[in-house]
């Protein structure tokens, strides 16, 4: 049952905190445009695609650990609750979830709107009897949950390591933003993707048929579609390259001639080399996922793994300050 959202806020047809992100991110160095700009229609498609690439493998690392231990899952939160997704995108893992758990209600979270509608209704007719609640915002935000949801009790469901997008502190400051927006005794079941060898890393954002490429290089065109711009894109090429420092991987663009374009009426040069950085993927060992979920004011109860130790799967319960050691 697809309800709609108490106050559906339309997108207007520029987004200025688009405009914003790029102009500011352009004009700074390094040059860095947030990741979450990469989802628009033709972003969200070509991420789907990624998400069936042979080298991309956390989706489907994460889509069997919890075909495989939803049930275990089940047993530990219980019946009854509100499963609030955040950046839910198509909502393909939800199903399983959705499935084991019994929930009263599903709220969807994501900040491309039609994407959001489109899948929120295909799950709807799966789940015929489940209210069904899409909010269209971008979740890191503060954010009240929908009216009928309020007093019910919460299960935050946060997959595809979306997490590791964040640096330490925007990650820590969301994890404590959903302890505030589900409330004390909400548990949260969270993909976090691990450290492991670039050699295995690097072609996962470096894929052998140009779809990662494509999807980095879709946030120019989406720069000249929505704020008038005049990027040339050829004069661009995507990298990916492991940051043991920060254990991350970084998707950038980089120019590979000297450009020169406006966005937005306002003028801006690149030169050879140079590049915009467009997104973090930060991995995490086992003891750091929990110690950045401790730190984020979640504590870890249980967690799944593969056998390869791919990918990591964990819940955690929002517990108040001082009961645990
Ligand atoms: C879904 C945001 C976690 O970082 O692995 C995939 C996005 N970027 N390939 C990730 C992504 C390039 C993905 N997240």
């Amino acid at each position: 049952m697809l309800l709609d959202a108490p106050a559906p806020v339309r997108a207007p047809s520029v987004d200025p905190a688009f405009r914003a992100d790029v102009l500011a991110g352009l004009a700074a160095r390094p040059r860095a445009v947030p990741a979450l700009w990469f989802y628009d229609r033709a972003g969200s498609e070509l991420f789907e695609k990624i998400t069936d690439l042979p080298e991309y493998y956390p989706t489907r690392t994460e889509t069997a650990l919890l075909a495989a231990h939803c049930g275990e899952v089940a047993t530990i939160v219980g019946p009854g609750r509100a499963v609030v997704e955040f950046g839910s995108g198509s909502s393909t893992k939800t199903p399983h979830l959705l499935a084991a758990i019994e929930p009263a209600a599903y709220v969807p979270i994501d900040i491309s709107g039609e994407f959001l509608q489109a899948s929120a209704a295909a799950l709807a007719a799966d789940f015929p009897k489940l209210p069904i609640v899409p909010v269209e915002a971008d979740f890191t935000l503060p954010l009240s949950p929908p009216v009928g949801i309020a007093r019910m009790p919460k299960l935050g469901f946060f997959p595809g390591s979306t997490i590791g997008n964040m640096v330490a502190r925007t990650a820590v400051n969301l994890l404590r933003a959903m302890v505030e927006t589900l409330g004390e005794g909400s548990m949260l079941l969270i993909g976090m993707d691990r450290v492991k060898s670039p050699d295995m890393l690097v072609p996962a954002y470096d894929d052998a048929q140009g779809v990662t490429a494509a999807f980095n290089l879709n946030l120019l065109h989406r720069i000249n579609r929505e704020l008038d711009g005049t990027v040339p894109i050829d004069a661009f090429r995507h990298r990916a390259i492991w940051n043991d420092d920060y254990a991350r991987i970084e998707m950038h663009l980089e120019a590979v001639r000297d450009a020169a374009f406006t966005v937005a009426g306002q003028p801006f040069a690149i030169s050879a080399g140079e590049t915009i950085h467009t997104e973090n993927s930060h991995k995490y060992g086992p003891r750091d996922a929990r110690l950045l979920l401790r730190a984020g004011a979640w504590t870890p109860i249980r967690e799944w793994t593969d056998a390869e130790g791919k990918f990591a799967l964990i819940l955690a319960e929002a517990r108040p300050a001082g009961t645990a050691p």
